[in-house]
């Protein structure tokens, strides 16, 4: 039997970012105001906020971001002397239909994202679009809680056939929602569902309530569902995917106890959306959890047949850290993406705290492919850290370079032991402002901005050290690493 070597011919390498993290431009062109418009910037010990309303005292990263929305070409063309073939980024829904609610799209907002494929195609670079990254229009919130409302399915549907029918011809991979496992942790109710009406205050203190946590992502799941079907109804050559947060869990001993806890975890967290956007159903294991935690789902008729009908082609999915869980009450506690766990003993931590596991991306890669054996894509993947221009105008990365080759050499291990990996997008490729906490601090570009968290900086763009490394990388198709 071959045994795979190498990654395929075709594989896509790249970089990924989101509209609201590296966009700014936030009310230009007619652009809608979207949750992350709301949300301050924090730090690692001082959590970001989301207001009611705008207040002129604090300060809002995602208005000016990375200021791509003014510098798309230069940043492009970046990317192409990196050698991408591929970019994934995502469409702003308040640039297309301000509140969500309008007849008739934006196009103004349509016209940006025309100019930024034509950019990409110029370079052969194939656009992955995320249709909705953190950023729902913040109107929506205001009328409807966000996606506890039912209405949000047709908006969304609407905003879909209108990218689909703009850009048909321009884009061929789409995501529908990104990482939308986000809705089972409490952290999703800010970031994803938009169920935060009529709050101001600490992200991380947001009154979670289960039920319409649950209700929000089921609108979520089926409108996920919906986006599939017309696309392959009447865009087959379109490919869609799915994209989950994963959360590597470890059992912290070879207790029973931990390690059924873990196997509970790692249903609920990581595969019970993936459950549902790869095998059109809701898992066995969903019904007891919502049973334990007095959760009702209220589905319409033919919701079964939606999510039935609306499997995704491949899955995606990010990958920064690992966490180990246990049934001990007083085990050392550790941060990561989204939410925390346990400190693992043989793993270190960024300075965010997240345990860095290389080993953990090939074990993750192998549960993937083994449970749904469709072709897998890393989208996101990297190190957040302080970067340091030295005198001579440099940034050596050095760090991050040593973080991106070891998380590579485990994909080629995967990709020996038979997986299908069709390629790799390093989150945050140019510099931009942190999902968490709401920084420019916590980088992890292989393009610098000068940018910084009082607003300050020019916005110029440097190369760091391990923008060359991966040029190199890209060149050989991941032969040479060094
Ligand atoms: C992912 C998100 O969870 O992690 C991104 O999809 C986010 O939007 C990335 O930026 C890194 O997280 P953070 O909090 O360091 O920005």
């Amino acid at each position: 039997m071959d045994m795979q070597n190498k990654f395929q011919d075709g594989f896509l390498w790249g970089g990924a970012t989101a509209a609201n993290q590296i966009e700014g431009a936030w009310n230009v062109d007619k652009k809608g105001v979207s949750v992350p418009d709301m949300c301050t910037s924090g730090s690692i010990d001082r959590p970001k906020r989301i207001t009611e309303k705008l207040d002129t005292n604090e300060f809002y990263p995602s208005h000016e971001a990375s200021d791509f929305y003014t510098h798309y070409k230069d940043d492009i063309s970046l990317m192409a002397e990196m050698g991408y073939n591929t970019y994934r980024l995502s469409i702003a829904w308040t640039r297309i239909f301000p509140t969500g609610m309008e007849e008739e799209p934006n196009e103004l907002g349509l016209v940006f994202y025309d100019k930024v494929f034509d950019e990409c195609r110029k370079h052969n670079i194939e656009p992955l679009v995320t249709i909705s990254h953190y950023e729902m229009p913040y109107a929506l919130v205001e009328k409807y809680n966000g996606w506890e409302s039912r209405e949000c399915i047709g908006f969304f549907e609407k905003y879909c056939e209108t990218l689909f029918e703009r850009y048909q011809s321009k884009v061929k991979y789409w995501l529908t929602f990104n990482e939308i496992n986000a809705g089972t942790l409490p952290f999703g109710n800010v970031l994803s569902l938009g169920t935060v009406k009529g709050y101001t205050g600490s992200i991380q203190d947001f009154p979670d309530n289960p039920q319409v946590r649950y209700q929000a992502l089921h609108h979520q799941l089926v409108a996920s569902a919906k986006a599939v079907t017309i696309a392959r109804n009447k865009y087959p050559h379109f490919k869609m995917g799915n994209m989950i947060c994963f959360l590597t869990s470890y059992p912290l001993t070879c207790s029973p106890n931990d390690m059924l806890l873990c196997q509970q975890e790692m249903q609920m967290k990581n595969w019970f959306c993936s459950d549902v956007q790869v095998r059109g159903a809701y898992p066995y294991y969903a019904k007891r959890y919502f049973n334990d935690n007095d959760i009702n789902i209220h589905m319409e008729d033919g919701d079964l047949e939606i999510l039935k009908a609306g499997c995704v082609d491949f899955y995606t999915f990010s990958y920064y850290m690992s966490n180990c869980v246990s049934v001990e009450k007083d085990a050392e506690t550790q941060g990561g993406n989204l939410t925390g766990g346990l400190k693992n003993p043989y793993l270190q931590a960024s300075d965010w705290g997240w345990q860095i596991d290389p080993k953990g991306l090939r074990y993750t890669l192998n549960e993937i492919y083994s449970r749904y054996n469709i072709p897998v894509m890393i989208v996101e993947n990297g190190l957040g850290a302080y970067d340091k221009i030295e005198e001579d105008g440099t940034i050596k990365d050095t760090y991050r370079i040593d973080y991106l080759r070891s998380h590579i050499e485990q994909m080629k291990e995967a990709v020996k032991d038979g997986v299908n990996l069709m390629g790799y997008t390093p989150w945050g490729c140019i510099d931009l402002v942190s999902a968490s906490t709401g920084e420019m601090a916590k980088r992890y570009g292989f393009i610098f901005v000068d940018k910084y968290d009082d607003g300050t900086g020019t916005l110029g763009r440097v190369k760091k050290d391990s923008f060359y490394w991966y040029q190199r990388v890209i060149k050989s198709n991941g032969e040479d690493m060094q």
